[in-house]
């Protein structure tokens, strides 16, 4: 039995919709949307839905086998786990961003005030270009810190870019690429090795054949979707 831990939030369908592909079909993948645990006996596996910063530290402690979660997390927490996987969902970008009005002026060479939910990426990357930094640590809404006077800068994900576009921000900096990665516990690697390294097999021709072929049209999923209520999914 395999215990497998899934990043609520934007990451959850583009995951159930890979393991569909990989041929992990359950019925038991559904629930109630306070549900947090989805046992699917009939492919030895369990499901876990949790936040996305916490899919490492289930990882790496063993609460579960192996997960998924965005590299922009990874990078974040530098966690103690096999990362044999780029699934290639979820691109984004992690940015520097700054009010359009605020781009032109030259504050690197005194103290940047930066937002972000990153505070450690933020550090290495200021660190590294030798400009001193003070981190406003948010948990969410990263934009508004700009709008309101509470930072020069922010680091955040950047998708599409129209989260900056509403609200008069522009990327100033581009500090690294994420996607969507599969984690595996060391342990786990060594004493669930079998069933571990077949879905890793599996996955990954899943991952190669989803670029060949367009996305199944989202009502034609074999695969019931966990019922994440729209809360989880904010
Ligand atoms: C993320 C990120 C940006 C937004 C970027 O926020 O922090 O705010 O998505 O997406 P876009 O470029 O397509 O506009 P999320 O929706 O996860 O919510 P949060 O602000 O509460 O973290």
């Amino acid at each position: 039995m395999l215990t497998i831990a899934l990043s609520k939030g934007k990451l959850i369908e583009p995951t159930l919709e890979l393991f569909r592909r990989a041929g992990y079909e359950s019925a038991g993948l559904v629930g109630e949307s306070r549900r947090l645990i989805f046992p699917c006996p009939e492919i030895d596996t369990t499901f876990l839905v949790v936040r996305p910063s916490d899919v490492p530290t289930y990882v790496e402690y063993g609460g579960a086998d192996a997960g998924i979660v965005g590299k922009d997390v990874l990078m974040e927490q530098d966690s103690d786990v096999y990362e044999p996987l780029d699934l290639l969902f979820g691109a984004c970008r992690i940015s520097v961003a700054a009010l359009r009005a605020e781009v032109a002026c030259d504050r690197l060479s005194s103290k940047v005030r930066v937002a972000t939910k990153y505070p450690r990426i933020t550090e290495r990357f200021f660190n590294q270009r030798g400009v001193p930094v003070e981190i406003i640590k948010l948990y969410g809404s990263i934009e508004l810190a700009p709008v309101v006077g509470l930072a020069d800068r922010i680091v955040d994900l950047v998708e599409t870019g129209s989260t900056l576009k509403a609200h008069d921000l522009v990327e100033v900096d581009l500090i690294a690429q994420s996607t969507a990665r599969f984690i595996a516990n060391r342990a786990s690697l060594k004493l669930k090795h079998a069933p571990l390294m077949d879905m890793i097999r599996r996955l990954r021709k899943a991952v190669a054949d989803s670029q060949k072929t367009p996305a199944m049209p989202r009502g034609d999923a074999g695969l019931k979707r966990a019922s994440i209520s729209a809360k989880d999914r904010a």
